[in-house]
């Protein structure tokens, strides 16, 4: 699909058909989500894949959200900060953050070029999580992933966005014009050679 269409197709669902996702379309996904950016490209993420269907019904009763368990595999995308917080101090543990949630928009894209349907999960018990899943207490949580097949209902389209405009600055807060003066000369502009 082409990247434009991949972004706007893009969308939560928790309504899933039933039909099982296979680990190796998870694989493909979790490949791409895995190329970085990354701070001093230092990868801190690791992927945690888990099919046990048990397991799946107790992660979801912990995210008080029973739709999980009509997935048949959750990816639970977990960071470490050690090593960038080593190298960068106070601003690793950003960095290990904004990694993490480059990685996971990565994720949901790959999964949506694939047409699986998911939905980024934030809303748990970490320590529940980390207990199930045997997950060091310094390891984060940063999100799970429930995967599926869409299942389509009606009233679930993409839900509207904010508009370009409402979002966007030109070269100071709050600007919301773009200065037209000389902008042709601007854009023309080459600088002399020394
Ligand atoms: C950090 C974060 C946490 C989220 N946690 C949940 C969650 O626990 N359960 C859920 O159903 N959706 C969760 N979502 C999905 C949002 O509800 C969803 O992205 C938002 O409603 C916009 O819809 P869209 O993703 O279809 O564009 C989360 C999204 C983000 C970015």
């Amino acid at each position: 699909m082409e990247f434009d269409k991949v972004v706007r197709k893009r969308k939560s669902s928790n309504q899933f058909s039933g039909k099982k996702v296979s680990w190796k379309d998870v694989l493909e996904a979790i490949d791409l989500a895995n190329q970085g950016p990354f701070a001093g490209n230092h990868n801190n993420l690791h992927f945690l894949i888990v099919e046990e269907l048990n397991t799946i019904k107790d992660l979801a009763n912990c995210c008080e959200q029973s739709w999980i368990s009509n997935s048949n595999i959750l990816i639970v995308v977990c960071s470490d900060d050690t090593h960038l917080e080593d190298l960068y101090g106070e601003r690793g543990r950003i960095y290990s953050r904004q990694q993490a949630g480059a990685a996971i928009q990565t994720l949901l894209l790959a999964l949506t070029d694939l047409g699986i349907s998911s939905c980024w999960v934030g809303a748990y018990t970490d320590e529940f999580v980390k207990q199930k899943l045997k997950i060091p207490q310094h390891i984060n949580i940063e999100a799970i992933i429930p995967v599926g097949y869409e299942k389509k209902m009606p009233g679930d389209e993409k839900k509207k966005k904010k508009e370009l405009e409402s979002v966007l600055y030109w070269e100071e807060w709050k600007n919301s014009r773009r200065a037209t003066l000389f902008e042709e000369s601007k854009e023309d502009y080459n600088p002399p050679s020394q």
